[in-house]
């Protein structure tokens, strides 16, 4: 049967929850095209007088142009026997929730309605039963398609969402094993910990996740040169193929030996590297080090040292330091605070500026973290076309997480507001911040007021002496003589270079005695010390308070409960349902608001809505 292409048509309204529609009925079939929304239902009933007058002007006239009543055109039309779920009522809603569920939304007798697609194509569709039009069509979204495919492949997992690592093993194995177990990523938090506790969480990974992806981080300390280079040693002879750089202000030798230690061409002439960095940051100017090769200086010093052959050496070229960039905004711990909307959009822009350059056969990805909590936040992340999303504070929060009960009841109670910048322990002299919790502690404060004598003052002894007494009866709760002591026993074991600095330069000496405070301080919430309750150093960033708002009344607003698959795969499962909602409004079609309310679904359930 051949369909005219327009129709004369009769308007009517249509109204749910919130919203008057105005639709134009055409012998008997409704058309799909809105003319009218509104709230007000004067204005509908204003509308359709309107539309009445209009339509017995063209009857009394019995002549009308094509262009006078164009209705939307229907998108294609179901036989009239289709089973058709009613729109408004929860039930039908399971078709959408579904991800994996194609449904077209039709319009059947003067209400919307929903059609699960099963993949025939009805007989009828040709034929003139055909009266349901079809008004929008909407496809199946598995959360596995969310982000970039090609990051899953290239690192084995299912969901493009990683762990990010959080230090002295609050990113712990536990976690690393849970994201593991998965389908996600996750990496270990080695920052902050000797090499001994690092291998024994390489030592620890291997046995518990032989077959299965993970990473270690490998965190720039430009005050310890030593450790970073002992730690990528490590890496390489324990066959660490994936790590997460962090916190680089400029590339080092260390960091570059990782990445093109072992680089070859494979049979098909394409250049292979055996491990991998995914760089984490937020600067344009160290953006566009991790996506340019390698530095020359720094392989030609490879070469002479004898790493690399010149084979080898000329292959470094085409490669980008990084294959994978995380644009870290507004994160827990060290972050510049940027925005995602305008860091994530400059970011991208970079790489695409650096591969028009450097034409890598494979252009480096680009991922978001920062901020991320919640199924809106990374649909947000993806829809501007993040090649995969980082988690961290959330995880913190989690029973895996090495920290204490007592940080993750802190956490729980967290809300928006509830984070402040404070002076870094391990880029104090630089004035690096790092993002922390605020509530129930005066971290922040205190490690911004130590800043503020270390930039006024040369040596401990010239700090005043009422201020002194302070911070020794408050903070350090001895004597300095006495935190020197244990300071120095501290930097006797790990590098006792620091200490020959500090006899020579007494401002050195109070940043170690300061930076000690600093240090304890994330040891005393790690452990639970309620002694020193006062002084915790929790990183947190306001995803927490995101986090915590979504799941207020729900089995995830209590510690105990939360799990990091359980809350990475309902992040997931949300975000690709939202990404359904969204389609679905896209073509101009409201969705009843109670639909778009996600609650956390216990692991078991979400699973299923996985599948
Ligand atoms: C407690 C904590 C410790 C962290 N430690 C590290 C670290 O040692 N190395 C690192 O690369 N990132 C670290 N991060 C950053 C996370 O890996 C992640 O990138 C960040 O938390 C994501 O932002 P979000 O906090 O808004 O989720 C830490 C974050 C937190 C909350």
């Amino acid at each position: 049967m051949q369909r005219p292409t327009y129709f004369i048509s009769q308007p009517m309204l249509y109204r749910n929850n919130r919203n008057w529609y105005g639709y134009k009925k055409i012998s008997g079939k409704i058309v799909s095209k809105k003319s009218l929304r509104t709230t007000s239902k004067q204005e509908a009933e204003a509308w359709l007088s309107r539309m009445r007058v209009s339509l017995k002007a063209i009857e009394e006239r019995q002549s009308f142009s094509d262009s006078e009543f164009l209705p939307g055109p229907a998108i294609g039309w179901l036989h009239k026997d289709t089973q058709v779920l009613p729109y408004d009522e929860p039930e039908s809603w399971e078709a959408i929730k579904n991800l994996n569920c194609p449904v077209h939304i039709v319009f059947n007798d003067n209400r919307m309605g929903l059609v699960v697609i099963n993949g025939e194509i009805p007989e009828a569709m040709l034929s003139s039963d055909a009266t349901i039009p079809i008004i929008g069509s909407l496809a199946a979204l598995p959360a596995a398609n969310l982000g970039d495919r090609s990051f899953c492949d290239d690192h084995g997992i299912d969901y493009a969402y990683y762990t990010g690592a959080m230090a002295n093993g609050i990113a712990s194995v536990e976690m690393v094993e849970a994201a593991a177990n998965s389908g996600l990523l996750g990496f270990f938090g080695s920052g902050g910990l000797d090499l001994g506790e690092i291998e024994k969480a390489i030592d620890a990974l291997t046995r518990k996740c032989p077959d299965k992806p993970f990473g270690f981080n490998l965190i720039h300390s430009p005050n310890e040169p030593k450790l970073e280079a002992d730690t990528v040693q490590l890496y390489l002879d324990r066959n660490i193929r994936l790590v997460e750089a962090a916190a680089f202000l400029d590339v080092t030798l260390p960091l570059v030996r990782y990445r093109v230690s072992g680089i070859s061409r494979d049979d098909g002439g394409l250049v292979v590297t055996p491990n991998h960095i995914i760089a984490k940051l937020s600067r344009e100017e160290v953006a566009e080090k991790f996506l340019s090769p390698p530095p020359e200086h720094f392989i030609d010093e490879l070469v002479s040292i004898g790493e690399l052959s010149r084979e080898q050496a000329e292959l470094c070229s085409l490669i980008p330091l990084a294959q994978d960039i995380v644009a870290e905004a507004d994160s827990g711990g060290h972050t510049d605070n940027r925005p995602a909307l305008t860091l994530f959009p400059t970011i991208l822009a970079l790489r695409d500026k650096k591969q028009a350059v450097f034409n890598f056969s494979q252009p480096s990805r680009i991922g978001l973290g920062g901020g991320i909590s919640t199924p809106w936040s990374a649909a947000a992340a993806y829809a501007m076309g993040a090649a995969f999303i980082v988690t961290g504070s959330v995880n913190q929060a989690c029973v895996e997480s090495g920290t204490s009960d007592d940080v993750r009841a802190m956490l729980a109670g967290t809300r928006q507001a509830d984070v402040a910048m404070a002076p870094a322990a391990d880029m104090f002299e630089m004035g690096v911040n790092v993002q922390v919790l605020k509530r129930g502690t005066m971290f922040a404060m205190r490690a911004a007021k130590l800043y503020e004598l270390y930039r006024n003052y040369g040596a401990v002894e010239d700090i005043p002496a009422v201020e002194r007494t302070k911070i020794e009866k408050t903070m350090l709760r001895c004597s300095f003589e006495e935190s020197w002591a244990d300071t120095k026993s501290f930097w006797q074991h790990r590098d006792p270079g620091e200490i020959e600095r500090a006899k020579n330069n007494p401002k050195h000496k109070m940043a170690l005695i300061f930076r000690s405070y600093l240090g304890r301080a994330a040891v005393w919430a790690q452990r639970g010390d309620v002694s020193r309750k006062i002084d915790y150093q929790i990183f947190c960033g306001p995803s927490m308070g995101a986090f915590n708002e979504w799941v207020k009344d729900s089995f995830l607003a209590i510690p105990e409960n939360r799990k990091v698959a359980t809350i990475a795969l309902n992040i997931l499962y949300g975000a690709a349902f939202l990404r359904r909602c969204n389609y679905i409004e896209n073509m101009g079609i409201s969705l009843p608001e109670n639909l778009k309310k996600i609650r956390p679904l216990e692991l078991g359930q979400v699973l299923e809505y996985l599948k």
